[in-house]
């Protein structure tokens, strides 16, 4: 039976996508996003521009941090479901901003679980990251693995919110899901994450930086596999679960390099840096858990995923 689901972060990478594939099994959306400018806002209206004048899709330009607002929208719209996606990404950018990330990714998780208790929603979906394991030495990572050395102010607020989440099944009785994503890239990817910019300063014959001597290793996983697992969690979840979503195979920073010049047919011009603080060296997910109960699944390689990252990205820039 079609739902009605609230989906935060709708105009975004994940969001938009997630969007897509509720709408083409026949769910109803109801989106939230504030289209702030942490990067091109005109990306996000591109990315959910095809869906205007779908009477099933409805996108409120509301702040998550806006209490009222999200009370008005969950209480007219009556939503059966809530992925919640929207949020401060980027580590980089938190050490930065660390009052800016607790405020949107911790406050604004909270309004939206306040909101889900007060309505009655019960079924409740939550994008966190892989970043909460730190430096964890232990591989691949496991949802039993301890998380309490977050190394950057992003990983801490995504732990405090899987807490916050927890806290509201405990009290409450929501199904909620937290997810783990793992580095996650391909068509809409954020620009500022390493697949989109290694892309461009290629594309352009420019010099860039790569943090450390690029053996730094990433669990990649691809938007098509991370969407099936964020669905399956809102379908099939009980109770409070948290979930890894990768791909489960570690992918060397160098070889993501070797793999865009080959699509794009040019030699890139790297030059090496120290590594960042707060970068986490190497992760990998352990998905048995997503795999046994959520049947995730994840299909796509690396030189897949990039063919088709590369060919979306040439698309945009001819347009
Ligand atoms: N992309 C990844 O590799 C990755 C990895 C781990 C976790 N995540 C998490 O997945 C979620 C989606 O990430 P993404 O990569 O699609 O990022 P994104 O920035 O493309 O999407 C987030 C969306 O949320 C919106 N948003 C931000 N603050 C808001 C606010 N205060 N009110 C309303 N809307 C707001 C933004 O405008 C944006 O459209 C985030 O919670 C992120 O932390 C992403």
């Amino acid at each position: 039976m079609s739902k009605k689901i609230l989906v935060t972060g709708a105009a975004g990478f994940i969001g938009s996508h997630t969007v897509d594939a509720l709408l083409a099994r026949g769910d109803s959306v109801i989106g939230i996003d504030n289209f702030n400018d942490y990067y091109d806002p005109m990306q996000k209206e591109r990315n959910i521009a095809q869906h205007a004048g779908n009477p099933f899709f409805k996108i409120n330009r509301v702040d998550i941090c806006d209490q009222e607002s999200v009370r008005r929208i969950v209480h007219e719209e009556k939503p059966d479901r809530i992925i919640h996606l929207a949020a401060r990404a980027g580590v980089r950018s938190s050490v930065e901003n660390p009052l800016l990330y607790q405020h949107v990714n911790v406050c604004g998780t909270t309004v939206l679980l306040e909101a889900a208790r007060e309505f009655g929603v019960k079924k409740f979906v939550f994008a966190s990251s892989s970043s909460v394991y730190g430096s964890n030495k232990k591989m691949p990572f496991s949802e039993n693995d301890a998380v309490d050395h977050p190394i950057s102010p992003y990983a801490a607020t995504k732990r405090a919110g899987e807490l916050t989440c927890s806290t509201y099944h405990h009290l409450f009785g929501i199904d909620i899901a937290c997810l783990r994503f793992f580095t996650v890239y391909g068509p809409r990817g954020r620009p500022d994450m390493a697949p989109y910019l290694f892309t461009k300063s290629i594309a352009e014959g420019k010099e860039f930086a790569v943090f450390g001597d690029g053996s730094a290793r990433r669990d990649f996983t691809y938007i098509d596999d991370i969407v099936a697992g964020v669905i399956a969690a809102s379908d099939k979840n009980r109770g409070y679960e948290i979930f890894n979503l990768g791909n489960s195979q570690m992918v060397e920073v160098n070889h993501l390099i070797r793999v865009i010049e080959q699509n794009l047919t040019k030699r890139a011009n790297v030059s090496y840096a120290n590594p960042t603080p707060g970068d986490v060296p190497v992760t990998c997910a352990d998905i048995s858990k997503a795999r046994r109960i959520l049947g995730y699944d994840p299909q796509t390689s690396i030189e897949e995923g990039m063919r088709r990252f590369v060919a979306w990205y040439n698309e945009q820039k001819q347009k």
